[in-house]
């Protein structure tokens, strides 16, 4: 008999640890570490499928030359969602694993039922899908599919298999005798091999059914899109192991309470990660769509603390507002809170803003956001996020036809961005006629285009283009709307 022996392991990480600790050392989570009772030759019997996978796809025992490697034609399939096959690359690729985390209710079943009947639809005929859903009835799935269905233009469930089952082995057995185009898994967490000694979404459960889903793929010629769950800190669940297993990972973000969803890519072995597929939630699912800029307005109202960027997503260039609100607080105590923004950069805006700037801010609660809920990662996004805490904490408000990119430094300097000729005719084409730039890209920029050094000349820029002063303080007749000329 295979020897047993106890070892500790973090159900969130995956990490193994000899002893138990009241928090992983590894991904610093608390209270995740349960022991675990493992026979000792099972990751033997994983790590053979594995390289039964790997000898039979495409590995060797020998060296060979990359020029000698022909490379395989490597078929996309479709899903029909525009969105999705652009974050996807161009589509799933045959035999490849894609994996999908986001929370609860944010959409990952809509969307996959959507990718279903789109890639029945886009495809050859004959072309058809398993959904295997181990969280809810056929008949919910039924519901779904009715519901998302009226979305396409010449809408039928057709080709569109449904499995409800957590048996991987019963799944793979429909698998082999429908020989779907593409496999649906939602959710890995709670699948279950019979032969592996641990409950349904464990590590070593999750990491075993995906190693076979992987092997499948393979094997099958089929791509297998697997939907994850995620940790309280937006982590997809399970073991990191997973994510490299994997050919792709996406993530669906946003906010269950805004419309706005996006679908990033976090790792894709057959396209950038860079793109980001924007969808708003409907009456029938999902709705692509094709700019985030239908949540501005130009001819609002101008108001202190808020101005637009114009963000780049991979090809893609997004107008999104950045809104601060600045309100006393109390010294030592001052909360920063951010939503849709890098959480950890704002300490440091804020530092440099105190320091070059010259701006108390030490006794003010500070909260910034992005409109719509949509997430904003690249550092170009700095001196809005600058602008819009000068603008909010000096009560003036900015013309609503300026917009505002640039990164900033620790020196409080104003450093280029990527693109910048892409990002001016994407503003003006929505009407942003003047735009704030790092002074290294004015020219670039062209007419209309303001450069700036360093945040030190901030509070003048606000003072001199500010419209409105929304506190009580008057402005002075010097500080009176100056922004004529540059307009
Ligand atoms: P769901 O796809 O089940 O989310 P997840 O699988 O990520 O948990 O559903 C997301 C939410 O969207 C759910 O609360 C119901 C809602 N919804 C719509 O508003 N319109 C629709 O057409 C559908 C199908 C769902
Ligand atoms: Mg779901």
């Amino acid at each position: 008999m295979a020897k047993q022996k106890a070892t500790f392991c973090c159900t969130e990480c995956g990490a193994m640890t000899p002893t138990w600790m009241g928090k992983c050392s590894h991904c610093g989570v608390w209270d995740s570490i349960v022991e675990k009772i493992e026979i000792a030759k099972e990751p033997h019997c994983a790590s053979a499928a594995f390289a039964q996978t790997v000898d039979e796809f495409g590995g060797s025992a020998e060296a060979i030359e990359l020029l000698a490697i022909e490379a395989p034609n490597v078929g996309r399939l479709q899903t029909g969602i525009g969105e999705l096959d652009r974050v996807l690359g161009g589509g799933l690729v045959v035999g490849s694993v894609v994996l999908i985390g986001g929370d609860p209710g944010i959409g990952k079943s809509t969307l996959m039922m959507q990718a279903a009947i789109g890639a029945v639809q886009a495809n050859d005929e004959g072309t058809n899908v398993l959904y295997a859903t181990s969280e809810e009835s056929a008949f919910q799935c039924k519901l779904r599919g009715e519901r998302v269905v009226e979305s396409f233009k010449d809408g039928s469930l057709e080709g569109v298999y449904v499995l409800s089952d957590t048996d991987l082995e019963r799944i793979t057995a429909q698998v082999v005798k429908i020989r779907p185009k593409l496999l649906i898994i939602d959710s890995i967490q709670m699948v279950y091999r019979k032969d592996v000694d641990s409950t349904p979404g464990s590590v070593s459960q999750i990491k075993r059914c995906c190693l076979e889903l992987v092997y499948l793929a393979r094997k099958l010629d089929m791509a297998v899109m697997i939907v994850g769950h995620v940790t309280k800190e937006g982590q997809l669940a399970g073991p990191r192991v997973l994510e490299h297993l994997v050919d792709v990972v996406l993530n669906f973000e946003g906010d269950r309470h805004y419309a706005l969803r996006g679908l990033r890519g976090a790792k894709n072995r057959f396209g950038t990660t860079l793109e980001i597929g924007l969808f708003e939630m409907g009456q029938k699912g999902l709705v692509e769509v094709n700019d985030a800029a239908a949540y501005l307005d130009p001819e609002a109202p101008p108001r202190a603390g808020a101005i637009v960027c114009p963000a780049l997503h991979g090809s893609r260039c997004l107008l999104i507002e950045v809104q601060a609100l600045v309100a006393q607080g109390t010294i030592g105590q001052a909360r920063r809170r951010s939503n849709g923004l890098d959480g950890a950069r704002l300490p440091m805006l804020i530092a440099a803003l105190e320091r070059h700037a010259g701006i108390e801010l030490n006794d003010q609660d500070i909260y910034t956001s992005t409109v719509g809920g949509l997430k904003l990662i690249e550092p170009g996004v700095d001196l809005a996020v600058c602008v819009a805490l000068m603008s909010g904490s000096m009560g003036l408000a900015l013309p609503s036809n300026i917009c505002v990119i640039g990164e900033v430094g620790l020196g409080g300097e104003i450093r280029s961005v990527p693109q910048i000729e892409q990002r001016v005719v994407q503003a003006r084409r929505r009407g942003y006629k003047k735009m704030l730039v790092p002074i290294t890209q004015q020219k670039l920029g062209g007419s209309g285009c303001a450069g700036m050094a360093s945040i030190a000349e901030l509070e003048g820029f606000i003072k001199k283009n500010a419209i409105i002063r929304t506190s009580q303080k008057q402005l002075s007749d010097g500080e009176k709307r100056r922004f004529v000329e540059w307009l």
